[in-house]
């Protein structure tokens, strides 16, 4: 079955569950899955009952499609994402944005976990990503193109919308929310990295890396979205400090600001 057929499967299944008319489209990272619980939900599906939908593998995401609204704001939610470490092809991780966007999404705001290296972060900050180097080896946009879903080869010179960084940066201040601002390196895992690429990335003008958020971001790019994205900085990355990382650390420190997060993001949806 081609793309294009199986994209028009999965949202047709999806309307046919509900009067939701999402323009906005988010995406929870690892920890941050309890927004949910701030929207009026109307339908929450699982990945597993959504065709052409794959579940994710990871301890902390809990793999649902969740339609609702915030304030009137007619909202697709996705708890949950694949990743390419999962050992998906690239074209699976980027199928749930592109179903979003055939749902009739104008916006997606991308959320992730990442590691920090960026002067004076900390774990538990926030970062609004303004641009991003893709560290992953390849391309979800690689093979034959398919003109339905966008161009050739798409303009990535705004991957983050302008407009919704300075609107992001807005509720941060409005809220007396410390953040930080910038360059988001994404790479495949699933190690973390090793202190010489931590030590490399700065030097590539990062602050921030992460496993995921590239794929979408491009696909979205291709789809002709305006896409924001936040990292929440869950521990400082490898070399940093002494310490070792681990899964759990990271996790309990989303926990942590998840709270604080949720009220950005709520804020932040009205506001787009
Ligand atoms: N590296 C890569 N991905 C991550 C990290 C990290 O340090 N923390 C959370 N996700």
């Amino acid at each position: 079955m081609n793309l294009i057929t199986k994209i028009t499967e999965t949202a047709s299944f999806i309307k046919s569950k509900s009067k939701i008319k999402p323009r906005v489209g988010i995406i929870l990272g690892s920890g941050l899955g309890h927004f949910v619980q701030h929207m009026n939900v109307e339908t929450r599906i699982p990945f597993n009952e959504i065709p052409h939908f794959i579940p994710p593998t990871v301890d902390g995401h809990s793999g649902h499609l969740i339609l609702g609204s915030i304030d009137n704001v007619d909202l697709v939610v996705l708890q949950g994402r694949l990743h390419y470490y999962e050992g998906h092809s690239m074209e699976v991780v980027v199928f749930p944005t592109r179903a979003m966007a055939a749902l009739g999404i104008e916006i997606l705001i991308v959320t992730n976990s990442a590691g920090g290296y960026g002067d004076g972060m900390k774990a538990g900050d926030f970062m609004v990503i303004e641009d991003h180097i893709n560290m992953m080896g390849t391309n979800p946009l690689m093979g034959p193109n398919i003109k339905e879903l966008g161009p050739r080869f798409p303009d990535m010179t705004q991957a983050y919308d302008r407009e919704l960084i300075e609107t992001a940066e807005r509720i941060f201040r409005s809220q007396k929310t410390f953040f930080h601002k910038g360059v988001y390196v994404g790479v495949t895992g699933p190690t973390y990295e090793t202190p010489a690429e931590i030590r490399m990335f700065m030097q590539l003008g990062g602050k921030a890396v992460g496993m995921s958020t590239v794929p979408e971001v491009i696909a979205a790019n291709h789809l002709g979205l305006r896409v924001a994205a936040i990292s929440c900085i869950t521990n400082l990355a490898a070399g940093i400090t002494d310490n070792k990382l681990n899964h759990e650390e990271v996790t309990e420190v989303a926990k942590k600001v998840e709270q604080q997060f949720c009220s950005f993001l709520k804020l932040f949806v009205t506001k787009v």
